[in-house]
């Protein structure tokens, strides 16, 4: 999804501004582009300078040597195309007829059609196929007329339905920003003598820890010594500012070649840091987040809903399963773009958990607006602070991942299906559904979690072998039964996402419906066997795979020997309650998909056509 960064202050501007821009790569981008407007010269320039490329950053850096160590106001963006080609007219900024006002933009303009032909009515001419170039005409339009650019920011505006988060510098007033923010996620970052913004806390880390995050509706003008926050109205606003507690290195890869490899290695600590805080002495489980509910309260809830994309929508699966075993009531699991349009049957009865790392993704949003309208208590599972998920729930259960850069989820997947069994927990703790020595075993088991991963993750060898084995291969299956079939769905989006593999996932029952015929020689079949009460089926299955001559993985607790035989390739993880399984046995998938990946040359960390938080439907 695009990035936007922008800086205002005595630093070189191109220089901060790129190098905060790449501390958003990791948000997917097919061109960037820079725009400064500089102080007035004695050559008596006037326009914003405005350098942009198809491409990833080192082209448009490559055509930056003159501009490194400017002075002024700075803008500058990675586009992700939506309207528009990733050519170079496409890239942002866009400028201006008379070269003096430029702007990025992230979002959609819904209205540009109508717009466009207005403008070009009025003699403007276009020279990209966005809807953004639009904006910077209306602005320019409005400054004609009212010969000021806040109004002029406003006016424009004031005129666009849809969605946006935009920076404009201008050479009218060179020396100030302004950005607007409805839906995409915009943080200013707050220094001295100097400011900037971005859309993400990444991209501000080097600068500043002080940020504040800009709420829908709210329009800011940033000078080197001043930010002001209004309504587009002009009505005066606060936020709060707060300080960030990441660290820059946090988000560095730290020593490793691929932020997926870090982020995979951070999984024990990332664990840990979910479950800190929020599990007693006497093994229950305790969050306070959820103290604003009574227990009458929560006893209102007799349904269930989980909604999330991606990654996070088999998070949800795992939380399916362990929620209607403990607290024996209906539980819906949907992905959000499905939900939003199915007119739910969801209301004050029922609790939404919406599950998001990002708390940005546009799909899940509108899935809660929806359930939030139809009178639904929100309760979200996020891994980003103050994002906008977060900001629209009635509570908040943050993981603790840390910042995750690699597009394909891993850590944050894992704090997720962890978030969630705390929260199973705490639930049927509050509601008293368990025997109390069982459910403090529930909870001792799963303070294990981050030994047993660590485990896996010393045993990253034998996935090494395995990896070179496969790497050749062109299609997998991943079966599982029950808890297993949600980490069959994780662990082939995790090979598909990152090494172009053609890899699918099947509930194990449905393989002779169908799939089957698929199978040949050649073809990988990874086998997923942690459910004791499932393993006689799930043998029967795997071994109709090998009977077909597919290539066997099984995936297995260490003390289970029963597959052995028919299995080509065994990997064993840590014996775990059974329901806990898909923490321990989705990590060796995982580095499976790395490795694989890493052979065939991909590129990993920002797979192509992917974006890791998609703001737009
Ligand atoms: C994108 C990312 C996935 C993620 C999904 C949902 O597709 O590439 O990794 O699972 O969005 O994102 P969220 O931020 O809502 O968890």
């Amino acid at each position: 999804m695009c990035g936007i960064t922008g800086y205002v202050g005595p630093r070189p501007c191109v220089r901060t501004v790129i190098d905060m821009l790449r501390r958003l790569e990791y948000r997917g981008y097919d061109s960037a582009g820079v725009a400064v407007a500089g102080r007035p010269t004695a050559a008596g320039d006037t326009d914003v300078e405005v350098v942009k490329a198809a491409g990833k950053l080192a082209v448009l850096e490559s055509q930056l040597h003159d501009h490194w160590e400017k002075q002024g106001t700075a803008i500058a963006h990675t586009r992700w195309a939506t309207h528009g080609g990733p050519t170079t007219p496409n890239a942002h900024p866009h400028f201006s007829n008379d070269g003096r006002i430029a702007l990025i933009h992230n979002g959609i303009i819904e209205n540009y059609q109508e717009l466009k032909e207005d403008l070009i009515r009025k003699g403007f001419h276009f020279t990209s196929d966005t809807d953004t170039e639009v904006l910077v005409h209306l602005v320019d339009h409005a400054f004609r007329a009212a010969g000021d650019m806040e109004t002029a920011v406003r006016a424009a505006l004031r005129r666009v339905t849809g969605a946006y988060s935009i920076a404009v510098v201008s050479t009218h007033d060179s020396e100030t920003l302004y950005a607007a923010k409805t839906a995409s996620p915009l943080i200013l970052g707050l220094g001295v003598g100097e400011n900037f913004l971005a859309s993400d806390i990444p991209a501000l880390m080097r600068y500043t820890k002080r940020v504040l995050v800009l709420e829908d509706g709210d329009f800011a003008v940033v000078t080197r010594d001043a930010v002001s926050l209004t309504t587009l109205e002009g009505k005066p606003l606060v936020r709060e500012e707060f300080l960030v507690t990441w660290d820059e290195q946090t988000a560095e890869k730290g020593g490793y070649p691929h932020f997926m490899l870090k982020e995979i290695y951070e999984q024990p600590r990332a664990l840990a840091d979910t479950f800190r805080g929020r599990i007693t002495d006497s093994e229950s489980v305790r969050l306070t987040e959820l103290e604003g509910f009574t227990k009458d309260q929560l006893a209102t809830f007799t349904r269930i809903q989980i909604v999330a994309c991606g990654t996070a929508y088999h998070a949800g699966m795992v939380a399916k399963l362990f929620f209607e075993k403990l607290l024996r009531r209906p539980v819906s699991v949907d992905v959000a773009s499905e939900f939003r349009y199915s007119d739910p049957l969801v209301g004050p009865d029922t609790l939404c958990i919406v599950v998001s790392q990002s708390g940005e993704t546009a799909d899940t949003l509108a899935a809660l607006r929806e359930a939030r309208r139809l009178g639904a208590t929100i309760l979200s599972i996020v891994n980003v602070v103050g994002s906008s998920i977060t900001r629209e729930s009635h509570a908040t259960l943050y993981t603790q991942a840390g910042p995750e850069i690699c597009v394909a989820s891993t850590k944050a997947y894992l704090t997720q299906v962890a978030a969630l069994y705390l929260l199973g927990l705490h639930l049927a703790g509050v509601e008293a559904r368990l025997d109390s020595g069982l459910l403090r075993s529930y909870v001792r088991d799963l303070t294990m979690l981050p030994d047993a991963v660590e485990e896996v993750l010393g045993r990253a060898l034998l996935v090494e072998e395995l990896a070179a084995r496969l790497a050749e291969r062109k299609t997998f299956f991943y079966l599982g039964r029950g808890y297993d079939y949600a980490v069959a769905l994780e662990a082939a989006l995790k090979l598909k996402e990152i090494s172009y593999l053609h890899a699918e996932a099947y509930p194990a029952g449905e393989m002779k419906h169908g799939p089957l015929a698929l199978v040949e020689a050649g073809v990988v079949v990874v086998c997923f066997g942690t459910q004791p009460h499932l393993f006689e089926k799930m043998l029967s299955n795997l071994k109709e795979v090998s009977a077909r001559d597919g290539l066997v993985v099984a995936v297995v607790p260490e003390n289970e020997h029963r597959a052995d035989s028919a299995a080509e390739y065994v990997l064993r993880i840590p014996a775990v309650r059974p329901e806990y399984a898909p923490i321990v046995a989705i990590v060796p998938m995982q580095l499976l998909a790395y490795l694989v990946a890493k052979a065939r040359g991909r590129e990993i960390d920002q797979p192509r056509n992917l974006a890791k938080s998609v703001t737009v439907e």
